[in-house]
């Protein structure tokens, strides 16, 4: 496993080999959450979310989806003042991103 940490003023995304993260700002905490809506991929970065502030609607077909349900596939992280941080396999490359174009290139 290796640790990355990333200024949360200078990134929006992170790209880990083919599947990308968003922010997700709370009261509490900042999560690192997948992208890819699990019903038929759609860009869950793009969704509002509700009211009561506990689910991400997906732009496609409005489908509601619990963030304590997306944390499950979110990326572990722990946050000190402005800075991120999170880890991933050895191998896995990581990218952080400001914004996210649809075709991430991680070929840096
Ligand atoms: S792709 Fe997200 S609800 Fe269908």
């Amino acid at each position: 496993m290796k640790a990355i940490s990333l200024n949360l003023a200078h990134v929006h995304y992170v790209a880990v080999d083919e599947k990308t993260y968003f922010l997700k700002r709370h009261s509490h905490s900042t999560q690192l959450l997948p992208t890819e809506c699990p019903h038929r991929g759609g860009p869950l970065h793009m969704g509002d979310v509700t009211q009561d502030g506990q689910s991400v609607i997906c732009p496609w077909h409005d489908n509601a989806y619990k963030l304590c349900n997306l944390e499950k596939k979110s990326l572990p992280t722990v946050r000190v003042r402005n800075v991120i941080s999170t880890v991933v396999g050895e191998n896995n490359r990581c990218v952080p991103l400001l914004k996210l174009s649809r075709h991430v290139e991680l070929s840096q």
